[in-house]
């Protein structure tokens, strides 16, 4: 019993040290209640001119001794500062709307007339600068959580946070122990290329909160890869009243997105897909409208070929990511008029610097759809590789076969010539 208790203790401890490594500030509100809770790591770096013009940077952090006057709470809007040094702080600036809150700035000011931070600056004024953080769409009555370190760089400032816990408007003056994470501190991906961004690791064991909510943006969840995508069946009619199609389109897509040194993928799921577009003589579109991304994709017929030309891909992805990516001047699956295009293998095609388009068991045909079935497929390179292969394979097995019956003849021949038997 006492042993167990001392391990209560330690984890008590432990929890003890985690919060006192980050700066904790509580703000009371004009009841005494508890109305701001934020404990967190700062770094800031700061890049300023010597008298003798020479570019330095000075680091620094928030020291043990800081004030948090300045900070307040309202219904809609409160503010967290931290004031530190000789006329240094840092503040930032919550707002409070229907089932969220969010970040609206964070402003930071510094003195460069400290020495103690500033050696020989040029200047002897107070530098002030505004970064918009990425916290929004917090779950009321939840803290954001955000162990992994994110980074605002703004000209000659650069700020580090990590290891943040902060709620803005706490209810009842008692602070929650749900959270809601950033979309760092949740694993995407499996095929997540490895992000620079360190998370803490000892400290993770000791987070003093158990229950936790995702950001809103993830609530669509798609399947995650490495699932392999649903196979949707799109096609277009020429017009209302038509019955047969004349574009068609299979497949099953997955969009890779990089964001600075961050790598996402999301499969597009075909449940409520919305399908438009058009069928013309040298032009044809299809949009595809997902549930949060939409794909615009062009064909064009030249000199008695087709041709995806251009890509336009619009959403967000699930880590709440938004972006737009085009590309106008792609060559992708390329074929004669008159057939459509298969690759049942997974390809990976580049579409731009940031988005790379996934497909899976694709088949498409953008002109000339003769009765609203497919025409005579031409295979991709990749799956031809793989048709080659099968008939090798079946011959060389079937070699092997001949020639294990054969040898098992000849053997069971010479057995029964040795006892004496006919054989026929
Ligand atoms: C923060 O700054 C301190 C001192 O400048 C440094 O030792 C530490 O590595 C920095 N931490 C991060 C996460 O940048
Ligand atoms: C800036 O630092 C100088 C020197 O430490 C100090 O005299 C001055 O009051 C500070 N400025 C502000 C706005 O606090
Ligand atoms: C700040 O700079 C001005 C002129 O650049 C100077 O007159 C003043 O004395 C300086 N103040 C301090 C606190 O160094
Ligand atoms: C926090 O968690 C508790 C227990 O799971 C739950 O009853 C409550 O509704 C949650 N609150 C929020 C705001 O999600
Ligand atoms: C977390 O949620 C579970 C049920 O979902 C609940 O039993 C537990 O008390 C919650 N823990 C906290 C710390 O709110
Ligand atoms: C479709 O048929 C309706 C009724 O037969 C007709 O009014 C309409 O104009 C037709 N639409 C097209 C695009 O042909
Ligand atoms: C598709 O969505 C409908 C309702 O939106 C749902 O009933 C159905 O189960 C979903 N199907 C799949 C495969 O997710
Ligand atoms: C299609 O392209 C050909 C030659 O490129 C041109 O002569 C023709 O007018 C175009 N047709 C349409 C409908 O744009
Ligand atoms: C791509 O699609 C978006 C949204 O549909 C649109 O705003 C944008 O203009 C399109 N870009 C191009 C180059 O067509
Ligand atoms: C389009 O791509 C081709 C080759 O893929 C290239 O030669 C051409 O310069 C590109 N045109 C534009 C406008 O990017
Ligand atoms: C997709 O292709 C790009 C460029 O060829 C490559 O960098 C990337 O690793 C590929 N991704 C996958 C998942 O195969
Ligand atoms: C492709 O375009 C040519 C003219 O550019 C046109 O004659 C032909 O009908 C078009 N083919 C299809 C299948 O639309």
């Amino acid at each position: 019993m006492s042993r167990y208790a001392a391990f209560v203790l330690f984890l008590f401890l432990g929890f003890e040290i985690y919060l006192s490594q980050g700066i904790e500030v509580k703000v009371n509100d004009k009841d005494d209640k508890l109305c701001l809770y934020a404990n967190l790591m700062v770094n800031f770096s700061v890049e300023y001119e010597t008298k003798d013009n020479k570019n330095v940077t000075a680091e620094f952090t928030i020291p043990d001794a800081f004030t948090s006057s300045g900070s307040s709470c309202d219904t809609k809007t409160s503010t967290l500062k931290i004031n530190f040094g000789d006329g240094h702080s840092w503040s930032v600036n919550f707002s409070l709307s229907n089932k969220t809150y969010q970040a609206d700035s964070i402003t930071f000011s510094y003195n460069l007339s400290d020495s103690t931070i500033f050696h020989d600056p040029l200047s002897n004024d107070t530098v002030t600068v505004n970064t918009q953080p990425h916290i929004s769409d917090v779950v009321m009555d939840t803290c954001y959580s955000c162990k992994s370190k994110e980074i605002f760089t703004t000209d000659a400032v650069s700020q580090t946070l990590w290891n943040v816990l902060i709620q803005a408007f706490v209810v009842n003056g008692s602070k929650s122990e749900n959270i809601t994470s950033c979309s760092a501190d949740i694993p995407v991906t499996p095929t997540t290329v490895a992000p620079t961004t360190v998370t803490p690791t000892t400290h993770t064991t000791a987070a003093p909160v158990t229950n936790v909510t995702t950001l809103p943006p993830t609530t669509p969840t798609p399947t995650p890869p490495p699932a392999i995508p649903p196979t949707g069946r799109y096609s277009i009619k020429p017009d209302e009243n038509s019955t047969e199609a004349c574009l068609l389109a299979d497949f099953g897509l997955r969009i890779g997105l990089k964001q600075g040194e961050k790598y996402e993928e999301m499969n597009l799921d075909t449940n409520g897909t919305k399908v438009s577009g058009f069928c013309g003589v040298n032009n044809s579109e299809l949009v595809l409208e997902f549930a949060t991304v939409t794909m615009v994709f062009s064909f064009i017929n030249e000199s008695q070929r087709f041709r995806l030309h251009a890509l336009n891909v619009t959403g967000k992805m699930s880590s709440g990511v938004a972006f737009s990516e085009v590309n106008t001047n792609l060559s992708l699956w390329e074929t004669a008029l008159g057939s459509s295009y298969m690759c049942n293998k997974k390809q990976n095609d580049t579409i731009t610097n940031q988005l790379s388009l996934f497909t899976f068991d694709l088949r498409v045909q953008p002109f000339g759809v003769k009765k609203g079935v497919f025409s005579t497929a031409v295979d991709c390179p990749a799956d031809d590789e793989e048709n080659f292969i099968i008939p090798i394979a079946v011959g060389a097995a079937l070699f092997v076969l001949i020639l294990i019956v054969l040898l098992a003849y000849f053997i069971g021949r010479k057995r029964n010539m040795a006892t004496g038997y006919e054989s026929f």
